[in-house]
C-alpha cells in the first residue's frame, strides 16, 4: 500500500476516525480506500484475546490461551534467551490468532513492594528491565507481530492511578524510570509504545510533548505508534500535537470531532494528524504484509514451555541442606495452593488459561500427602485445618507448606495497603514449623512479603506467579529435577517501612512525589548499608559457584572508549547448574549523590561441576554515567570507578578499580557569590584570580606573592572552613580596598569567558 498517497485521498474525518480505536480491541477500517481494521490485545504473558463482551480490567471472559509466568518471575530468569523463546512462542499464537500487536511488555520500575502491579513488571532495577524487556520484545516480533511496552512512564502505582501526577526531577526520571523504555526501544524497536494513565510532573503522559515526541523520537529513535492506555485520554487535541497517535479505545466518536474542529479552526496542523495516521496504517500494514494466519498453535507444547521457563525463574531464598527433597521420602504439601496453585495476577493480564498443572498434579508418583491448611476463599485456617496440617507434618520427614498473596491481595487497580501475607497462612507456617524441623515453605505471589517466620523454616523457594505450569516446575525445582538458577529482581526488605519511598508513595491527593530520587531498590539499601531479608540479585543454587580472575582491558579510559570486563567463574560443587554473574559499577567520588552501585552487566551460564568460563562484558559510557541536568546529557565524572562482579548486589566475589577521564566539561557559571572552593577546583578560573589571592594571601601575612604558596596560605593555614565556603565577594572586604567592585566584575567576566 502506498499509505502517503492514501492518506492523501482521506477525508478530514476518515484520517481523525483512525486516530481513535473502533471498539475496544480494533482500529478502524476505511473501506473504500482498502485500510483494513487490526485488532490488538494483552498480554503481555500469553493472550487475553476477547472475543464479544470488552473490558480492559479482566472481568469478561477471553479465550484459552496459555498462561506464561508473569514478568515478576521471567525478570528473575535473567536470561535474555529465555524471555526471547517465550516472546517468540507468543508471537506465535498471536499470528494464529490474527492479532497484530500484543500489549506487553510492562517494565513500570517497582518504586514500592505495595504497587499492585508489581506482579506484571519486571524489576526495580531499570537496566534489567530493559535488557528483559528488549529480548521479549525481539523474540515477538521476530514472529511478524507487534508489541506495546508500556506503561510509559513512571506509572508505579495504582492509586489513583488515572489522575496522579507522579512528580521527579529530571536526573530521577532518566536514570530509573526511563531506561527501560530507551533501552527496549533502541535495542528492540517495539512497534508500539502505550502511553501510561499518569501525569508526569503535571502533564499527562497522553499529551505530554516533552515525553512522546522529544524524548521517545527525536532522542531515542522511536519509530512506530504511541497507543494510549485504556482511557488515558483527557484532551485529544493536544494530545495528537504532543504525539499520541491512536487513542484506545472507542472514544465514541467525541474526541474524532474534536480533531475536525481543531484542524478546521487551524488550531491543529493537519500534518501532525497525517502523520498520525501515516504511523498507524505503516504498524498494519507491515502485519498484514506477513500475516500468517494459518501459523499452527499448540498449546500443549506451549503448556511445557511455560513449565520450562518457570523452572528457570523461580528463586531459592534460603536452603539449610533440606532440599532438593529425595523421590524415595514422605512429604506433606500442605495449603491450598499446592492443589489451586496461584500462577497469574489480575486485572488486564488475566488468561483464561486452558488447563493448569498444580504441585499435587506434578506430584501423583510421588510419596507426598495433601492437606489444605487454609481456605483462600475464607481467609482463615480453622483449628481443625491446622491440625490436620501439623499431623500430616509430623508423619512426613519434610512438609512443604505452599502460601503467598491470595487473588484480592494484589491486582491491577489497586495498592496492597501492606506486605504481609494473610495472617492465617503465617499462623500455618508457625504450626507446621513446630512440628516438624523440615519445613520448606514456596511462596506464590508477584510482590515481596514479610516473613516473619523465616528463622524457624529451612528453605524458601520464591516461585512468583510462575504460570499454569508452575506445580510441575516446582515439583522439578523441589526434587532436584531442575535446579534453581532464577535471582530475585528485586529487594525484599525486612519490613515495609524500610522502603525508600515508604513515607511518600501514593502521595497526596494527585501529587506523587518521587522524594527518594534514584535511591530506589538497592540503590538506597547499598547506600544506607540496611539489612535486607533477600538483597537484589540474590539466589541460591543446590551448587555453588565462585568468580575469580577478575581482569579489565585498560586501567585508564576515557568516556569515549570502551572497557572490557572478564571474569572467570567456576561451579565449585557437584551438581550442573546455572549462574548469573552480575556486574556492578560505582563512581568512588562523585559531585552528585550517586548509588554505590549500579547494575551494567549480567550474564546467565551453566556449568558443569568443577567447570570454569570466562565471561565478558563491554562497558561504555553510559555504565559510568549519570544524568547532568545542566548539560542536559550523561556525563562522566573523571575518577575513579568500582567495578564488581558477584552473586548478588550483596555478595561481591572480585572487585577492581577503574580510572575514567571525562571528556565533556561541565561549564561553571560565577557569580560573586561563588565559592573559592568551587574556584580552586577549576584550573582555568583559578588563572583569573591567582593575582587576587596572591594579595590576598599577603594581607593575612603569607609567604609572598606566589600563587602555590597562596593556595597552601587558603588551604592550611587561613583554615579550609573559614575560606573554603567565602564568596568571591569577600575580596572586596578583605583586601582591604585593594579590590574594588570594577576589578571583581572584571574577574568574572574573564572567569566566565
Ligand atoms: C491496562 C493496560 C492494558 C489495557 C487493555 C489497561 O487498564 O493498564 O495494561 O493493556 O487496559 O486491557
Amino acid at each position: 500500500m502506498d499509505i502517503k498517497n492514501v492518506i492523501s485521498q482521506m477525508t478530514l474525518e476518515e484520517k481523525a476516525g483512525l486516530c481513535s480505536g473502533l471498539d475496544f480491541w480494533h482500529t478502524k477500517a476505511v473501506e473504500r480506500l482498502g485500510v483494513k481494521s487490526v485488532m490488538v490485545s494483552d498480554g503481555p504473558h500469553g493472550l487475553r484475546k476477547q472475543d464479544e463482551k470488552a473490558d480492559h480490567l479482566g472481568v469478561n471472559e477471553s479465550i484459552k490461551a496459555v498462561c506464561m509466568p508473569a514478568a515478576c518471575a521471567t525478570a528473575a530468569s535473567f536470561d535474555r534467551d529465555l524471555i526471547y523463546k517465550m516472546g517468540q512462542s507468543i508471537g506465535a499464537s498471536c499470528q494464529h490468532e490474527k492479532l497484530a500487536v500484543v500489549l506487553g511488555p510492562a517494565v513500570n520500575i517497582k518504586r514500592s513492594p505495595l504497587c499492585g502491579r508489581n506482579f506484571e513488571y519486571m524489576s526495580e532495577d531499570p537496566y534489567l528491565a530493559g535488557e528483559m524487556a528488549a529480548s521479549y520484545i525481539n523474540g515477538v516480533q521476530s514472529q511478524d507481530v507487534g508489541t506495546s511496552i508500556k506503561h510509559f512512564a513512571a506509572n508505579d502505582q495504582e492509586h489513583r492511578r488515572m489522575s496522579s501526577s507522579s512528580n521527579a526531577d529530571e536526573r530521577t526520571l532518566r536514570e530509573i524510570y526511563f531506561p527501560a523504555f530507551e533501552t527496549a526501544v533502541k535495542k528492540a524497536q517495539p512497534w508500539t509504545v502505550m502511553c501510561s494513565y499518569n501525569k508526569i510532573n503535571g502533564v499527562y503522559a497522553s499529551q505530554n510533548h516533552w515525553l512522546l515526541t522529544e524524548v521517545l523520537r527525536d532522542e531515542w529513535g522511536f519509530e512506530g505508534y504511541v497507543m494510549s492506555d485504556w482511557g488515558a485520554v483527557s484532551d485529544r487535541v493536544p494530545g495528537l500535537a504532543a504525539g499520541m497517535d491512536l487513542e484506545m479505545p472507542s472514544s465514541g466518536g467525541v474526541n474524532d470531532k474534536k480533531i475536525v474542529e481543531a484542524v478546521k479552526a487551524g488550531e491543529l496542523d493537519e500534518a501532525v494528524l497525517d502523520k498520525a495516521v501515516e504511523r498507524i496504517l505503516t504498524i498494519n500494514e507491515k502485519y498484514f504484509a506477513t500475516a500468517r494466519p494459518d501459523t499452527p498453535w499448540d498449546m500443549e507444547a506451549d503448556h511445557m514451555l511455560s513449565a520450562e521457563i518457570a523452572g528457570q525463574c523461580m528463586v531459592l531464598l534460603k536452603n539449610d541442606g533440606v532440599l532438593p527433597l529425595n523421590k524415595a521420602d514422605n512429604v506433606a504439601f500442605i495449603g491450598e495452593f499446592a492443589a489451586k496453585p496461584r500462577f497469574q495476577g489480575g486485572g488486564s493480564s488475566h488468561i483464561n488459561s486452558f488447563k493448569t498443572t498444580s504441585a499435587l498434579d506434578a506430584a501423583k508418583d510421588l510419596h507426598v500427602t495433601y492437606a489444605q491448611g487454609y481456605s483462600v476463599a475464607r481467609d482463615e485456617a480453622t483449628e481443625d485445618m491446622i491440625a490436620e496440617a501439623v499431623a500430616a507434618a509430623k508423619a512426613a520427614k519434610v512438609a512443604v507448606v505452599f502460601a503467598g498473596l491470595p487473588d484480592s491481595y494484589e491486582s491491577e487497580g489497586y495498592d496492597r495497603p501492606h506486605m504481609a501475607m494473610p495472617a492465617c497462612q503465617n499462623k500455618l507456617i508457625e504450626a507446621v514449623a513446630a512440628a516438624n524441623p523440615n519445613t520448606v515453605v514456596v511462596l506464590h505471589n508477584g510482590s515481596p512479603v514479610e516473613m516473619p517466620w523465616l528463622s524457624k523454616v529451612k528453605a524458601v523457594l520464591e516461585a512468583y506467579l510462575g504460570g499454569q505450569a508452575v506445580g510441575l516446575a516446582t515439583v522439578r525445582v523441589l526434587y532436584g529435577d531442575v535446579n534453581p538458577s532464577g535471582h530475585l529482581a528485586e529487594s525484599f526488605p525486612i519490613k515495609l517501612e524500610d522502603n525508600p519511598s515508604y513515607l511518600y508513595y501514593g502521595g497526596e491527593a494527585d501529587q506523587a512525589d518521587y522524594r527518594e530520587g534514584v535511591f530506589v531498590g538497592y540503590r538506597y539499601y547499598d547506600k544506607k548499608r540496611m539489612d535486607v531479608a533477600f538483597p537484589f540479585g540474590h539466589g541460591l543454587s543446590y551448587t555453588t559457584f565462585a568468580y575469580s580472575d577478575l581482569r579489565l582491558s585498560a586501567d585508564d579510559i576515557t568516556d569515549e572508549d570502551t572497557l572490557t570486563v572478564t571474569v572467570k567463574a567456576t561451579n565449585t560443587g557437584k551438581r550442573a547448574g546455572k549462574t548469573v554473574v552480575q556486574l556492578y559499577v560505582g563512581d568512588k567520588e562523585s559531585s552528585v549523590f550517586r548509588p554505590v552501585r549500579e547494575l551494567k552487566g549480567f550474564e546467565k551460564i551453566e556449568l558443569a561441576p568443577g567447570e570454569s568460563k570466562d565471561v565478558s562484558f563491554t562497558l561504555d559510557k553510559r555504565a559510568f554515567a549519570y544524568w547532568n541536568e545542566q548539560l542536559h546529557d550523561w556525563h562522566v565524572e573523571t575518577g575513579e570507578f568500582t567495578i564488581e562482579v558477584g552473586q548478588s548486589s550483596r555478595a561481591i566475589d572480585v572487585a577492581a578499580t577503574v580510572t575514567v577521564t571525562g571528556t565533556v566539561k561541565v561549564k561553571k557559571h560565577y557569580t560573586k557569590d561563588s565559592i573559592f572552593m568551587d574556584i580552586l577546583a577549576d584550573p582555568d578560573a583559578m588563572q583569573v584570580i591567582k593575582p587576587v589571592l596572591d594579595g590576598m594571601n599577603q594581607m593575612f601575612g603569607g609567604h609572598g606573592g606566589d600563587s602555590d604558596a597562596a593556595q597552601e596560605a587558603i588551604t592550611d593555614e587561613m583554615g579550609a572552613a573559614m575560606v573554603r565556603y567565602m564568596p568571591l565577594r569577600s575580596v572586596m572586604s578583605f583586601s582591604g580596598g585593594a579590590v574594588s567592585e570594577e576589578m571583581l566584575n572584571g574577574m568574572l567576566q574573564a572567569m566566565n569567558r
